[in-house]
């Protein structure tokens, strides 16, 4: 089976309405004409609607960033997953290294966020990595392990088919620090045995496995050559439609 290939763009906390409008303005003339390739961007919540209006009739998919498990009711400051879901939204980030770094998600919490999701219909990106530390400390499969299990657990096999995994390393984000192909292609083939384990090899083939941290133009060809790599979660470089586009056209490169 041959996997669509998805590059998805994490603007973070980054860019106001207007910023943003004429961020996925640029994108959208970028990246007409761009097939064989999923895209999606990531604005803050605050820019969800006008970006989405600004994506009407284009191939371009909206994510969202976060969301709170619960269906509605007194959480001041959180958004629901149906407001994501009539808002137009495709798919939902969750369990970002950043989130369980400054706001103590689990993998408990992600694994709520993650059910809630997916009974919407929305699609996950499920982000997973290694902190530094526990890399140097040969933890790393340790900890993709615990992250798989614990986040995944009671997604069943059809709701996997709307997952998408996101391996980002945490040292890699930000830092400049790409892991190599090869670094990234030994935990990625690790996540699918892992999910072959867990569900099928049928389930396990069909899932996209994103690599994020430090993806540039200059190194997105190389990681995406590699046979478990299916796309590339972007921060920084998102930022700016000349780099973000290039990494979208990493085959004409
Ligand atoms: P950078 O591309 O800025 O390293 O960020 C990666 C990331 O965290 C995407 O979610």
């Amino acid at each position: 089976m041959k996997r669509m290939p998805f590059i998805a763009g994490n603007w973070k906390m980054n860019k106001t309405v207007s910023e943003s409008i004429d961020l996925i303005k640029q994108l959208k003339a970028d990246l007409s004409r761009v097939e064989g390739v999923e895209v999606a961007v990531a604005p803050p919540f605050t820019a969800l609607y006008a970006v989405r209006k600004e994506l009407e009739g284009s191939p371009i998919q909206l994510a969202a960033q976060n969301l709170f498990w619960e269906e509605k009711g007194a959480f001041t400051g959180e958004i629901a997953p149906t407001m994501l879901k009539e808002l137009g939204c495709h798919y939902v980030i969750l369990g970002h290294s950043e989130r369980r770094q400054f706001f103590g998600e689990t993998d408990e919490t992600v694994n709520r966020k993650t059910r809630a999701t997916l009974k919407q219909g929305l699609k996950v990106i499920f982000c997973i990595g290694e902190t530094l530390k526990e890399r140097e400390a040969g933890k790393t499969f340790a900890v993709i392990q615990r992250q798989v299990t614990g986040g995944l657990k009671d997604i069943s096999k059809e709701e996997m088919r709307s997952v998408v995994v996101a391996y980002e390393p945490v040292w890699s984000i930000g830092t400049g620090k790409t892991a190599t192909p090869e670094q990234a292609e030994e935990v990625h083939r690790f996540i699918r045995k892992k999910l072959e384990e867990l569900y099928s090899r049928e389930i396990a083939e069909g899932v996209r496995i994103q690599y994020g941290g430090s993806v540039t133009p200059e190194n997105v060809k190389g990681l995406m050559g590699q046979e478990n790599i299916d796309g590339a979660l972007v921060g920084g470089a998102s930022l700016k439609s000349e780099t973000f586009s290039k990494i979208v056209r990493f085959k004409e490169m």
